[in-house]
């Protein structure tokens, strides 16, 4: 049989990225007892008022078909926060409702770009990108994000990656799984050079409420950057709810039109229980996000006193999100074969820092989201494990 290009461009996008994962999951589902820090899901317990509002809408027989752009109630509750934040008048035809930021990337995605153009991204980079980038034909191009500069892209590497095919460049701040966050300055910084070059800018800001210190920055608080700025977001980290699916685009009145009936081939309206419930979230007071964020602190704080002054793995504390990247290139070893034999060695299930792109060659990434003793335990057996590389000279 013959299939359609799109399954070659994403065939066996997942499989390598997550093979260590998914080796820890199936040694914990054979009884052995694994620390998994691979993903980032909030640990933070939902507000039990969104459960309430969403069983409420239920009940009240809001199980209908949806408005195309999503829920009118949302979209205005959505487009309150962008207004306040950006200090201009961002109304309803605003944003259009999706089923997470997945989802919204790759719906704002489909309606930027197409096969011959190129969209810019930084590396390391968040592991779905390259679906979302892949699936419109489009070829991603790599800017590489450096440690030295604490992760956050430099105009002069964004400058040197532009060519005539260069349609946008895809933004995340803060980021996964570097946790680096790009202040105003620099933003301003990039966005000149997209304005030179007339890319769009995607801004994937589903980390918002995750900076340790610091103050939050867009491109679409930006006056200079809004008419070309498309924000993606959701709840999925915010209220600790990623299994309610529900996210947004918040972009120029004119994107949103034309974005519509391509989110309306694709989904033909978002659940109004799920829109009723995501409205409750954004207009209530919560305190999951600060509480989920202090975790992620205090664990950071763990990672760096637990793993200390060891020689052989050093922690980059991030500046926000829900992820450590730890720099194991003094072992000699690769962050594949880092992970791979911390996970046989102490059971300690992590990511490599390749599945994130080139650039995460030498780290290992560890998640946040779990308890504090859990934290300090997987510590404890990575610099242990470390230590053993460099005794034994495996990774010479
Ligand atoms: C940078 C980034 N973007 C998007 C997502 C997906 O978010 P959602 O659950 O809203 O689809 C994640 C999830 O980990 C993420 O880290």
């Amino acid at each position: 049989m013959r299939y359609a290009p799109i399954t070659e461009r994403l065939a066996n996008l997942g499989s390598d990225k997550w093979a260590v994962h998914f080796a820890g999951r199936a040694r914990a589902a054979q009884g052995e007892e694994i620390i998994e820090l691979s993903i980032g899901a909030p640990d933070v317990p939902i507000d039990p008022g969104l459960i309430a509002a969403c069983t409420q809408a239920l009940e009240a027989g809001r199980t209908g078909y949806a408005d195309g752009r999503g829920e009118a109630g949302l979209r205005t509750a959505i487009a309150r926060h962008y207004a306040n934040r950006s200090g201009r008048a961002i109304t309803a035809d605003n944003v259009l409702c999706l089923p997470g930021t997945q989802t919204a990337l790759f719906t704002t995605m489909t309606g930027l770009a197409t096969a011959g153009d190129e969209v810019l991204v930084g590396d390391p980079l968040y592991a779905a990108y390259d679906g979302i980038i892949r699936s419109t034909g489009a070829d991603k191009v790599s800017v590489p994000l450096k440690a030295a500069h604490g992760f956050r892209m430099q105009p002069e590497d964004l400058a040197a990656a532009i060519t005539p095919r260069s349609r946008v460049l895809l933004l995340n701040s803060p980021h996964n799984p570097t946790g680096a966050v790009l202040s105003a300055g620099d933003i301003a910084a990039l966005g000149e050079i997209c304005i030179r070059h007339d890319l769009w800018i995607i801004s994937d800001e589903v980390y918002e409420h995750f900076l340790f210190d610091g103050t939050f920055a867009s491109p679409f608080d930006n006056p200079a950057l809004a008419e070309r700025t498309v924000v993606v977001s959701s709840i999925s980290k915010s209220h600790s709810a990623p299994g309610f699916r529900s996210g947004w685009v918040v972009g120029p009145k004119e994107f949103c039109a034309r974005l519509q009936p391509v989110s309306e081939t694709m989904l033909f309206g978002s659940q109004p229980f799920i829109a009723d419930m995501t409205a409750w979230a954004l207009t209530h007071d919560s305190d999951t996000a600060r509480r989920q964020r202090e975790a992620c602190a205090r664990r950071v704080r763990i990672v760096c006193d637990v793993i200390g002054n060891e020689p052989a793995v050093r922690p980059l504390p991030p500046a926000a999100g829900m992820h450590i990247l730890l720099d194991i290139s003094a072992t000699g070893l690769s962050a594949e074969a880092f992970a791979w034999g911390l996970l046989d060695d102490e059971k300690v299930c992590t990511m490599p820092g390749t599945s994130f792109g080139a650039a995460g060659e030498g780290f290992i990434r560890v998640s946040l989201t779990s308890p504090d003793d859990l934290i300090a335990e997987a510590s404890r057996r990575i610099a242990r494990f470390a230590r053993s590389i460099a005794s034994s000279g495996r990774g010479t």
